[in-house]
């Protein structure tokens, strides 16, 4: 595509550290805008499967990657993240989602569970939230503490951080080897 990403978008891009060999699961992906964006830096491996449980979502998804489908280079699948299959060798490097609320609601255990068993040994995990300046944390809550104590309860997930010193705030996480 070559129209430009919301900012939003276009901020999170670098702070995913992509070689372009990576399998990634971007969650809440509609409406496709970072899956455009990382589609032609992949390389090699590199795979993204875009998921949303939204059946309007996965349509906007498709329309905007059909060219990444068709290459082989994104898969687009219409489910919520708990119901999805976490058996090998559907385990991802990198999972990342924006402006993705399950992390603080209901059920948000299931959630993150599902996520570390879809991240493969060593994996990491990145949350990012806001849509523009001095929005990163949320309209009066603080959802950085929020997402960092659900996926610090998780026993699955380490080094659980929170970076909210930007427009953006991320909160990043590892699976152990
Ligand atoms: C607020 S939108 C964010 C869209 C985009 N990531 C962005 O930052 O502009 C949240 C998206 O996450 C999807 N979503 C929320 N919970 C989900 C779940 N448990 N499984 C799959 N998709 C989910 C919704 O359908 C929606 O499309």
């Amino acid at each position: 595509m070559s129209e430009r990403p919301p900012a939003h978008i276009a901020r999170l891009i670098p702070r995913l550290e992509l070689t372009g060999t990576e399998r990634i699961l971007e969650l809440g992906a509609a409406p496709g805008v970072a899956v455009a964006e990382i589609g032609p830096l992949l390389s090699g491996d590199g795979h993204v499967t875009a998921l949303d449980r939204s059946a309007t979502g996965v349509r906007r998804i498709r329309e905007r990657n059909q060219a990444l489908v068709d290459a082989g280079r994104v898969t687009v699948v219409e489910q919520d993240l708990t119901t999805l299959s976490a058996t090998p060798p559907q385990r991802f490097d990198l999972i990342f989602a924006s402006n993705v609320n399950v992390f603080w609601t209901h059920p948000r255990k299931a959630n993150v569970d599902a996520l570390a068993a879809l991240l493969a040994p060593g994996g990491r995990l990145r949350l990012f939230y806001g849509y523009g300046p001095d929005d990163g944390a949320g309209s009066g809550r603080d959802t950085g503490s929020l997402v960092a104590a659900t996926l610090r309860a998780c026993a699955a997930l380490t080094a659980v951080t929170i970076d909210g010193g930007s427009a953006t705030l991320q909160v990043s996480a590892e699976k152990a080897d």
